[in-house]
């Protein structure tokens, strides 16, 4: 079934065409130098940003893909959880040409785009299998044990894992978004002897903690460095860059190391524990700290001497994509699962 999927949750404008589970398109425009200077997403420029983006993103999905409007078979949209501005650009898209073309149309879950997304390049992962979504929005384990056996067994308590990344970028002045340039820092690292704690490591539940390991990395540097952060919400002021030097950058590598490490240990250690608690042999995790490489060759190293297997999308299907929500959507479509023109967008969803 051909299926045109649209993404607009967050910063990233992208369509995309699959067939029976083949990417034939993903283009995916990002808005990252927009937002980057205000260190972080503003709501509102986003949401004008997709407007901006939107048709021409379609038209290049349409036109990358060989296939015309008028063969695409149904229409797959996010319908959140995300911005409420941002996802109503690309509903309001999806329901036009789903008008337009008299075919179906199925809001996407965005977290169970991510959580089938490894699907679109590893046909046997199979069921059952223990997801572990990890996103600036997200940090959530599933059991899933069909495509629409989906069970949510544990998730952050407060910050999501992408979402400290992020906050730690941002107080040692490494800009946004964070997870790339403190996973480049982090392997420059030369004293790896800092730690910070690992929270919940004890608790047997499946949820997580980053906002504990978030203000410890703050006490750090304030310490370390002889600063004051102002760390009310909205209001870190980054560690100053011009007076930064040789040594404190030496400095600022070594606490990225040891920042990484700790979120690596937590997430690495409690998917592991889900799936020997529910006696699951299959790891799937995705999202866009799914990206970082450090994360990778743990999980894969531990998955091994737990005698577990490991699957990842690759780098570019782990970001925010359209090919995933098409992917979804199709699987929906195809159970005859659909949604009509009133289907409204939805801020948060589980
Ligand atoms: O999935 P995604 O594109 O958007 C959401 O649904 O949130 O994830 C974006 C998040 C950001 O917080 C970003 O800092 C993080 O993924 N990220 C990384 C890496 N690349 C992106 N985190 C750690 N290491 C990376 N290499
Ligand atoms: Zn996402």
């Amino acid at each position: 079934m051909r299926v045109l999927g649209i993404e607009t949750s967050c910063d990233e404008t992208s369509a995309s065409v699959v067939d029976n589970g083949r990417i034939l398109s993903n283009v995916v425009v990002s808005q990252i130098d927009v937002h980057s200077k205000y260190g972080g997403v503003v709501p509102e420029l986003a949401s004008r940003k997709h407007i901006e983006a939107i048709s021409l993103v379609i038209d290049q999905a349409l036109e990358q893909s060989g296939a015309g409007l008028e063969i695409i078979e149904g229409f797959a949209v996010t319908r959140g959880p995300g911005l409420i501005g941002a996802l109503l650009v690309g509903m309001g898209a999806a329901k036009g040409l789903a008008l337009a073309r008299k075919a179906p149309l199925v809001g996407v879950n965005h977290l169970h785009g991510h959580l089938f997304s490894a699907q679109l390049e590893h046909k046997d992962i199979g069921y059952p299998f223990i997801g572990l979504v990890v996103s600036g929005g997200h940090t959530t384990i599933f059991e899933v044990s069909g495509p629409f056996e989906i069970e949510r067994i544990g998730a952050t308590r407060d910050d999501a894992a992408g979402e400290a990344f992020d906050k730690v970028a941002k107080l040692l002045g490494l800009g946004y978004p964070g997870g790339r340039v403190i996973e480049e820092r982090a392997s420059k690292s030369i004293n790896r002897s800092l730690k910070f704690p690992r929270a919940l490591l004890k608790d047997d539940a499946f949820d997580f903690s980053f906002s504990g390991l978030k203000t410890a990395v703050l006490k750090h540097v304030e310490q370390a460095f002889g600063v004051s952060i102002d760390s009310r919400p909205g209001s870190f002021h980054p560690v100053d860059r011009s007076a930064q030097t040789a040594e404190r950058q030496t400095q600022i590598d070594d606490i990225c190391y040891a920042f990484q490490e700790s979120v690596i240990e937590v997430l690495a250690t409690k998917v592991v524990l889900a799936a020997k608690t529910r006696n699951i042999p299959k790891i799937v995790v995705s999202g866009g700290v799914a990206a970082n490489n450090a994360l990778r060759n743990h999980l894969i190293e531990r998955s091994q001497s737990e005698g577990l297997k490991i699957v990842f999308p690759s780098v570019k299907l782990c970001s925010d994509n359209a090919a995933m929500i098409a992917h979804r959507g199709e699987t929906l479509l195809k159970a005859g699962i659909k949604d009509d023109l009133s289907m409204d967008a939805r801020s948060r969803w589980q």
